[in-house]
């Protein structure tokens, strides 16, 4: 049976301030970058709280949320993880990845060490779920790559909006996240994103970005082509 209907409507704004709100989140989010150095200064678990919930407001394919966000603080569990990710990624890096990706990755900088995942206060783990069990019946989540992508761009948004600075990380394979905290084999890990506040000496590689006119379409005028 069809939801119930409820009005919807957004608070109204002239052009103008559209334009110069536009602005503001435009330089606001043009300053978050990927932090890979953390500080150990504390985040209390309710503001995380206030990013999950604002992730968890996400657009999700049929209204499932086929997310599981696991927020970490336990010194021992971050410890757990590090030694495990830096593992898979010594692999990676030595042996699993083609000369390709690792001259891809070479502007970055990045090794197999981790340490900020032992440093930063919250790691949070994302998880994707295929499908649930109901009954004993598998119940299929639809979209659920889009969807949790989609709330972990809401997250790290949020983070970056309060003052809290994240990584996207991805260490590969992920298999490993599973185990560690406790999650079930329909839960495919996602994404691992430290959040913290970045370390008085960070600093990011200046990374250029390719121009928007590259990746955007108007009709069907053809976009700039890729200068790379
Ligand atoms: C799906 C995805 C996976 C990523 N995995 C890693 C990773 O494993 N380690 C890392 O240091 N950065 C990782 N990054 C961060 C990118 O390197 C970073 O976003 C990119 O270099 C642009 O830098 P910026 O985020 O500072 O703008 C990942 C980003 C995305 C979107």
């Amino acid at each position: 049976m069809p939801a119930p209907q409820v009005p919807y409507s957004l608070a109204p704004r002239t052009l103008a301030q559209q334009l110069e709100r536009a602005a503001a989140l435009h330089s606001e989010f043009s300053a978050r970058r990927s932090c890979r150095a953390f500080s150990p200064r504390e985040v209390p678990r309710n503001l995380i709280e206030r990013i999950l919930e604002i992730a968890h407001t996400a657009p999700s394919g049929a209204n499932l949320r086929p997310w599981r966000f696991v927020a970490i603080d336990d010194p021992r569990i971050k410890r757990e993880i590090r030694i495990a990710a830096e593992k898979e990624e010594r692999e990676s890096y030595e042996r699993r990845m083609p000369q390709e990706w690792l001259d891809a990755l070479e502007p970055i900088g990045t090794d197999c060490r981790k340490p900020f995942l032992d440093v930063a206060p919250w790691l949070i783990v994302v998880f994707r779920i295929d499908w649930e069990p109901v009954g004993d019946k598998r119940r299929k989540n639809y979209y659920p790559n889009e969807s949790t992508g989609l709330a972990c761009g809401l997250l790290i948004a949020a983070a970056h909006m309060l003052g809290l600075a994240t990584l996207t990380h991805t260490p590969s394979p992920m298999g490993f996240l599973r185990e560690i905290c406790g999650r079930p084999d329909n839960e495919k890990p996602f994404l691992l994103i430290p959040v913290g506040y970045p370390a008085e000496d960070c600093t990011v590689p200046d990374l250029p970005r390719i121009p928007l006119a590259q990746r955007v379409q108007w009709n069907r005028e053809a976009p700039l082509p890729d200068a790379r």
